[in-house]
């Protein structure tokens, strides 16, 4: 059984340098990807102090549809270029929104979210989907935050086959 090791807050790099080591071993031997990204989602949660919600969405066609994750029920479909996660798709770029209250297109899902990251995944130069983080706390997420984490999805990616 897979127990994840308690993380320190006290050095992030250090932290996500043990998550990525973590996340290697967790995804070897398999390329399911509905399997890898549950356990990835698990993994990011269990690991990674304050957050509210973790997890992913595929784009199917020109929507981002839910994936798995860990947190309360999400909205299901996001248009491409809608909300945080959209715009992160759209853009191809890593989106770090320090007050969600703040991004106009915002899309509340679930009304404790303060901060969202949101990372999306490429894969042979082509979005195929995002990596979704969002926290309680306004400011939850740094440049550490997002090194890391987009160190997470490109292991996630490259372990996996397509969605
Ligand atoms: N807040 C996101 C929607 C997804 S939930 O946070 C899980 C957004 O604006 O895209």
């Amino acid at each position: 059984m897979f127990q994840p090791k308690p993380i320190s807050r006290a050095a992030p790099a250090l932290l996500y340098a043990e998550l990525a080591q973590q996340l290697e071993g967790l995804l070897a031997g398999e390329r399911d990807a509905i399997a890898n990204a549950a356990n990835t989602a698990a993994l990011i949660f269990t690991t990674l102090p304050d957050l509210n919600w973790a997890g992913f969405y595929f784009l199917r066609g020109d929507t981002l549809v839910l994936g798995p994750f860990q947190g309360n029920p999400a909205c299901v479909r996001i248009a491409m270029g809608r909300g945080v996660c959209g715009a992160a798709a759209q853009r191809r770029e890593t989106l770090r929104v320090d007050d969600v209250k703040a991004f106009p297109d915002h899309i509340a899902c679930d009304s404790a979210s303060r901060s969202e990251l949101v990372v999306p995944l490429i894969r042979d130069g082509a979005v195929i989907g995002v990596l979704d983080l969002d926290s309680p706390i306004p400011g939850r997420f740094d440049s550490i935050d997002q090194a890391g984490l987009e160190r997470i999805a490109a292991i996630f990616v490259t372990g996996s086959d397509a969605p």
